[in-house]
């Protein structure tokens, strides 16, 4: 392969003037290297290592550029950054490190370029490409990591129980690389992985969701979740989801494994959709099944609530993760919380009314919705799963034709409460609630179209019920 090609940028041949100028050796480390050899779409992202001053270098390859771009320092980490076109170029001096044992902060000493490769996480991480005129372009690659990219492999250049326990976010980075690069990892690693798993515990909770996040937006998260699961780490950051696991026997009567049940949902939506928090719904849609699971000898083995009880974890943890309660947080409660809906309707048969209640509760979620209950159907039954595709895909035709003739969504009544007061002459009242609610009932229930002039005469019939009348 000709390493050369991934310095076709006119930035690298700066960076090696900038650096042969400050008499330091400088290589292209990390992602990027490890990229451009997978043929992974071009990485934006290029580390560089300086073995030397790295911010000193960042300054005088900012000099040398004709635009003289920005150079961000950030103290703390000794490194610096520059923004170049679409670019984000860090450059970082070779260190060598020590970790101490309650943080992952490390004590910084400067070292060499294979010292500094022996504190990256990962084999095929840690190679580096020259950028120094005597061997420009050439491949560094002390662990062989250029072998681990062939036989599909993630492994730690030092011993995994120094790299994980050092930096214990490499536990979580080693299942998402696994889980993007369709890898395994090493046996010793998953052990040493097994063996500190708690040590996550000191990695922030911003970070640990960065890399679920990541783990989601795989084209089969399953594989990540399962690494988790098998590492215990899914323990100790989603018990929701460990909760969900085994499958119960009473009198003959068992229930389905709702984890390995929940993976297979994700799988079927990630085939669907991008639409990340979509995917979170979906790994937390029965997260409700394991408190509110009974065996009861008539009904056999129900979950009587799931959906409220799903949402409302939902929330606690987000708080937990420390992730925004946002709109995204809502999203995922409102598609928790509805997740059984339009089950309801494929598996009976599908009217009008129930329909409009579906659109008119679901508003702009309905498509979402529908693409999160048709991820649902895991039945192994061939009939039954082709009967649920059938009833849904009547359930999505019928959406369009309720939508176009009778316009549920973001359901604004044709008649406000104002018009209601004006009418009976009336102060803000029960009344006003109850004549409301009639008509909207007889909305959804398709008794009256959804129009003024129907949902007036409503009105002064129900106004006329509860004894009110009408003013001129
Ligand atoms: N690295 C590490 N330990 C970490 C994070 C990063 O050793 N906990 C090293 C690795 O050599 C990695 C490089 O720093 O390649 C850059 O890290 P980052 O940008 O986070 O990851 P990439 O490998 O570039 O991959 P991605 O962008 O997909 O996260």
């Amino acid at each position: 392969m000709d390493y050369k090609q991934a310095l076709n940028h006119p930035i690298f041949k700066t960076i090696s003037q900038s650096a042969e100028s400050l008499d330091v050796d400088a290589y292209v480390i990390g992602g990027f290297v490890r990229d451009f050899i997978l043929n992974r779409n071009n990485s934006k992202d290029v580390d560089i290592v300086a073995v030397g001053d790295g911010i000193q270098l960042a300054k005088q390859v900012a000099v040398n550029l004709p635009n003289k771009p920005k150079v961000q320092i950030f103290k703390t980490y000794g490194t610096a950054m520059i923004r170049h076109h679409d670019l984000e170029i860090e450059f970082v001096g070779a260190r060598k490190e020590s970790y101490t044992k309650e943080s992952r902060n490390p004590a910084v000493e400067n070292g060499t370029l294979e010292d500094d490769q022996n504190r990256r996480d990962f084999t095929i991480n840690a190679m580096a490409l020259s950028l120094n005129p005597s061997n420009y372009g050439e491949l560094v690659d002390p662990f062989n990591g250029l072998g681990d990219l062939e036989l599909k492999t993630i492994r730690t250049p030092l011993n995994p129980n120094t790299t994980y326990s050092d930096d214990p976010l490499r536990m979580l980075r080693a299942i998402r690389f696994a889980t993007q690069l369709h890898f395994k990892i090493e046996a010793q690693s998953l052990h040493a992985i097994t063996k500190n798993k708690h040590r996550i515990n000191i990695i922030s909770k911003e970070r640990i969701v960065s890399e679920l996040h990541k783990i989601l937006e795989c084209d089969k998260p399953s594989k990540g979740f399962l690494l988790l699961e098998q590492t215990r780490l899914l323990d100790i950051i989603l018990p929701e989801l460990t909760a969900l696991k085994g499958i119960d026997e009473i009198e003959g009567q068992r229930h389905k494994d709702n984890f390995y049940h929940t993976l297979e949902v994700v799988d079927n939506i990630s085939n669907q959709t991008n639409n990340l928090w979509l995917r979170w719904a979906a790994l937390l849609h029965d997260i409700g099944k394991a408190p509110t699971k009974k065996f009861n000898k008539k009904a056999g083995w129900t979950f009587h609530g799931h959906e409220f009880e799903g949402s409302k974890m939902v929330y606690r943890l987000f708080k937990r993760l420390k992730m925004p309660l946002n709109d995204k947080m809502k999203f995922v409660q409102k598609m928790v919380l509805m997740s059984s809906r339009p089950i309801i309707l494929a598996e009976d048969r599908v009217t009008d009314s129930a329909v409009r209640r579906l659109v008119f509760d679901a508003g702009d979620y309905v498509d979402d919705l529908m693409t999160l209950c048709e991820a649902d159907i895991t039945t192994k039954n061939p009939k039954k799963f082709k009967k649920y595709h059938n009833n849904f895909k009547i359930v999505r035709e019928k959406i369009v034709e309720v939508e176009e003739r009778d316009h549920i969504r973001n359901f604004q009544p044709p008649i406000s409460g104002e018009d209601i007061m004006k009418t009976f002459g009336l102060k803000p009242s029960r009344e006003i609630g109850i004549i409301k609610e009639t008509i909207k009932e007889a909305i959804l229930e398709g008794d009256i179209p959804n129009q003024y002039d129907a949902a007036f005469q409503l009105m002064l019939k129900t106004g006329k019920r509860l004894g009110l009348k009408v003013v001129d």
